[in-house]
């Protein structure tokens, strides 16, 4: 667990739960849009989407959080390391949701000595011969509970976190992913760096949460904004519709 919130930078610090007994990790959600809200163009380019300041400020967060997660889509589509490289500070863990183990065992989160500093949560369906090639590499697999849809249940698997003393998490994508947390309630906050582009057609940043309603939308409290470079970071405080008065 990181002790302090990393080194001095700009940028929204990580909350640790105030509850007394935490079932799971504090949960940042980040992410770069266009003016649009897409993360990505049609065919999955997102790279890159923010300004090398606003890439500066991803890595800020990246220090100052236990961990960094992502779905298996981002790490077969992107191929991130999820390092801290430009700003100083130590690299999160580096966690990855991901059912089948489809992630290709030669990614950059599993090459060049980074397995030992990887998780990778999958379901009762990752066939064992995956299981041993990421084992053979160094990283911890582990078995978690399936959802409705046999894809990770990431209520469990934050709470697996947990156990292995991660106590916040930084989320960096995809929409799947992003879509999932929010619907289960299950992100506390938001950094997202907005980039004065627009992409027309081209992947949401957040998909289908079921409302139908102005409403029960999920609202943002405490926001504050920072420039970095040409691009707009707007943070706050997730606000789900059972827990305020709408
Ligand atoms: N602009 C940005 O900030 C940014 C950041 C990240 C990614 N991106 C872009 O986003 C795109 C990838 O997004 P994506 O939606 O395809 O992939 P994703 O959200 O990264 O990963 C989704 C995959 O994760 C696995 N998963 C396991 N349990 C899950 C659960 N409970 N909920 C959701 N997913 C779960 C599923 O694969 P299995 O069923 O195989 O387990 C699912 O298909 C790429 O184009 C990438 O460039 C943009």
């Amino acid at each position: 667990m990181k002790e302090s919130a990393g080194p001095r930078t700009k940028g929204p610090k990580p909350r640790r739960s105030s509850r007394a007994a935490p079932s799971r990790p504090s949960v940042t959600v980040s992410y770069a849009q266009t003016l649009d809200g897409r993360i990505a163009t049609v065919g999955g380019s997102s790279q890159w989407i923010s300004s090398p300041d606003s890439l500066r400020f991803a890595h800020e967060m990246r220090a100052r959080h236990d961990a960094v997660l992502i779905g298996a889509g981002t790490a077969c589509r992107d191929n991130p390391r999820l390092t801290v490289r430009n700003v100083p500070g130590d690299d999160p863990l580096r966690v990855i949701v991901d059912s089948t183990l489809r992630t290709p065992p030669d990614s950059a989160v599993f090459a060049d000595g980074a397995a030992a500093g990887t998780v990778v949560l999958a379901t009762g369906r990752a066939p064992e011969e995956r299981r041993k090639r990421l084992r053979d590499l160094g990283v911890r697999v582990f078995e978690v509970p399936a959802d409705g849809d046999g894809r990770v249940d990431l209520a469990p698997a934050l709470a697996r976190l947990l156990e292995l003393e991660v106590a916040t998490v930084m989320v960096e994508g995809g929409a799947c992913l992003i879509t999932s947390l929010l619907k289960g309630r299950l992100a506390d906050r938001l950094a997202v760096c907005i980039a004065p582009k627009i992409l027309g057609c081209g992947i949401e940043a957040v998909g289908e949460l079921g409302i139908r309603d102005l409403d029960r939308s999920v609202a943002l409290s405490d926001v504050s904004f920072e420039r970095y470079g040409p691009d707009l970071i707007l943070c706050g405080d997730l606000r789900y519709c059972d827990d305020r008065e709408v």
